[in-house]
């Protein structure tokens, strides 16, 4: 197999994270799911009851803490000082919370430069987030950006909620997803914007599994997989 990167950036709910998951297992690469790096980083500042706007405080966390992220049975683990924090980064408030690091530049330098790391020491990845292709990796072989009407991905969010027996209204759901979206693209350090060479794919009117044989259409084209 060849080395390789490919990155999957697009908004909330867009199917990304599912879509890089699958995609790594086929082609036999590591998933890097960077959104989780940003929700443990959010989650180990409201434990340790830190000012969140505070980057110097931010900063601490990463002397403070130790963080480790690996793949098990192809999902994201997330370990905050041996302590498995993989549930906890998914709640609620740590969803809400997570705008004040992914807005501070040197916390994303940190996260950004982690993520290289990872690459470093993996020969081939698809990693997923919002600056993938601009930021950590503008290199990349292959760069996606994925994206769905925000009444599409707030109809999954509330399926996927509703699964783990969270009852919203699907009001309510777009309300915040249209509210991430806003904050995402309005940062000025690594705003969610497709990069300029990449290919982007409308996923609204598509399932799971056209998506990623889209994506691997492109991916056997390049001559990274058969
Ligand atoms: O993809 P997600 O919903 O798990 O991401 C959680 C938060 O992290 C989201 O508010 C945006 C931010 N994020 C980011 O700024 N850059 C990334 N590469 C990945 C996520």
């Amino acid at each position: 197999m060849k080395n390789f990167i490919i990155t999957i950036d697009g908004p909330a709910a867009s199917g990304k994270s599912t879509v890089a998951r699958i995609l790594a297992k086929k082609l036999g690469a590591s998933f890097l799911d960077t959104g989780a790096m940003y929700r443990a980083v959010t989650f180990a500042a409201m434990e340790s009851g830190i000012d969140l706007a505070n980057e110097e405080k931010l900063l601490e966390i990463f002397e403070r803490n130790n963080f480790s992220f690996t793949v098990q049975n192809n999902s994201m683990m997330v370990q905050i000082d041996g302590n498995d924090a993989t549930e906890f980064i998914r709640r609620q408030d740590v969803t809400a919370n997570a705008k004040y690091i992914a807005s501070a530049p040197l916390v994303r330098e940190k996260l950004v430069q982690m993520q290289r790391q990872f690459a470093s020491e993996n020969k081939a990845i698809v990693t997923e987030g919002r600056d993938q292709g601009t930021v950590a990796f503008p290199n990349a072989d292959i760069k996606f950006f994925m994206s769905a009407q925000p009444g599409e991905r707030a109809r999954r969010r509330l399926a996927e909620l509703k699964a783990k027996g969270i009852n919203e209204n699907i009001e309510q759901t777009q309300e915040s997803i249209e509210k991430r979206d806003k904050s995402d693209m309005e940062r000025n350090v690594g705003p969610l914007k497709p990069a300029d060479d990449a290919i982007i794919i409308d996923t609204t009117e598509l399932d799971i599994e056209q998506v990623v044989d889209k994506l691997l259409c492109f991916i056997r084209e390049k001559g990274f997989s058969e």
